[in-house]
């Protein structure tokens, strides 16, 4: 359902919050302006709602969802906008999909989707990690876990950067339409699946689960949880793509290490790339109790913003922020969230950004390419574009495979 107020962010829990005030310098790369913020007492948006920079209250405020409701919206949002026992029995309901055995069987299909793409991929012609692979490989990834049809890709690679356009332009028209259009996508694929015809798939299992009768998933909020499973997932996990090609291609001895990593190292490798430069910026809560932060209060009944890339860049927590140290940082790592609304996608999310990363490697080696890499302005985070090119690895580690 969508009504005339609603921003993105309102529909997807990886919706963004409006545009911080950064000033013109920062715009090359706004984690600076992020690390500027988390130096005062008390930032604000350009709404004025408070923006919690720094790792301990961001924290604080994860894991007090008494304190801080994740009713943000007067939408419904099944599981993001849920509190107390509702959400926890959505959680449960859903959880599920992202289990261990069932992303072990999903693998071996997105590692074909991933090495499909990198394929195809011509040594020294440059590409870019975020538009050329990125995307494509989110949307297909994703497609084949939900068993989406191919024939769906162009309308949701153009949705995603129609997407990307809306949340940057701040037009709530424009975003309005985009969110509209999705949803119009999203019902036509539910609704081929309430027949006797409908496919064996995650999507059609889903839709089984809203005849239960002691489900929450009525129809909307079916809906709702395959937005949140894709409309904003898809743009994360491009994003994350290119955060991650990006670093790779910049850290050349990395690239050496991880060709022969067992599967935990190269996944808290990826963690700690995107601790470092999250692209996944933000969220809101409702304030429900006047509340004090950095010694400034909070009346309740306001929003306020929990800034994921700004905290988990918090010297206070890691030192210097872009040392990068997998193992020692992982603990405090926030790309996925903490406390009751962690991310239940991360599974998933770590296993397609672990094959892709598998699927480049061993196609090759990774350099920047002759442009320079276009940083996203907020409210997105990452890289709007990452030029790179790949040639094969004469090493003697890749000779060798
Ligand atoms: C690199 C990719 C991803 C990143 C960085 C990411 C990050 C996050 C973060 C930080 C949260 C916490 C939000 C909050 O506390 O308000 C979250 C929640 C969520 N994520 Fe992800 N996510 C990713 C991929 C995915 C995927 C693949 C899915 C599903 C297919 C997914 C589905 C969700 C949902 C449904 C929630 C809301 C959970 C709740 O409120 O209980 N995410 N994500």
């Amino acid at each position: 359902m969508t009504g005339p107020d609603e921003t993105l962010e309102d529909l997807e829990p990886h919706g963004s919050t409006p545009a911080l005030d950064v000033h013109e310098h920062d715009l090359e790369d706004p984690r600076h302006a992020y690390d500027t913020m988390r130096g005062l007492p008390l930032a604000e948006d350009e709404l004025g709602r408070p923006v919690l920079c720094r790792h301990a209250d961001v924290v604080a405020a994860a894991q007090d969802p008494v304190t801080y409701s994740s009713r943000v919206s007067r939408f419904l949002q099944v599981p993001n906008g849920l509190d107390g026992a509702e959400h926890r029995a959505a959680r449960d309901l859903l959880d599920p999909f992202f289990a261990p055995a069932r992303m072990a069987s999903l693998e071996p299909a997105v590692a074909e989707v991933a090495r499909e793409l990198v394929d195809a991929v011509r040594y020294g012609t440059p590409f870019d990690a975020v538009g050329d692979l990125g995307a494509r490989f989110a949307v297909r990834a994703q497609s084949v876990w939900l068993g989406w049809p191919r024939s769906l890709e162009p309308a949701l690679l153009r949705w995603m950067d129609d997407n990307h356009a809306a949340t940057r332009s701040g037009d709530r028209d424009r975003t309005r339409a985009v969110a509209e259009r999705f949803d119009a996508i999203i019902r036509r694929l539910v609704d081929a699946r309430r027949g006797g015809e409908a496919p064996h798939d995650v999507t059609t299992e889903l839709v089984g689960l809203g005849d239960v009768g002691a489900s929450p998933l009525t129809d909307e909020a079916l809906v709702s949880v395959l937005r949140n499973w894709t409309g904003g997932d898809l743009g994360s996990l491009a994003l994350a793509a290119g955060v991650v090609v990006h670093w790779l291609a910049t850290h050349q001895d990395l690239q050496d290490r991880l060709r022969s990593a067992e599967v935990p190292q190269l996944d808290a490798a990826v963690d700690e790339i995107l601790r470092i430069d999250d692209p996944f910026v933000a969220n809101r809560r409702l304030v429900t109790a006047d509340v004090v932060v950095g010694g400034c209060p909070v009346e309740h009944g306001q929003h306020v913003v929990l800034n994921w890339t700004a905290a988990n860049r918090d010297p206070a927590v890691f030192g210097d922020p872009d040392r990068f140290d997998p193992e020692g940082h992982a603990a405090a790592n926030l790309v996925y969230g903490t406390g009751p609304h962690a991310c239940p996608g991360r599974p998933l999310a770590t296993l397609e950004l672990r094959v892709l990363v598998r699927a480049l490697l061993s196609r090759g080696r990774l350099s920047s390419g002759p442009e320079p890499a276009e940083r996203e302005q907020p409210p997105l985070g990452g890289f709007s574009r990452v030029p790179v090119v790949l040639t094969p690895d004469t090493s003697a580690a890749g000779a060798h495979r």
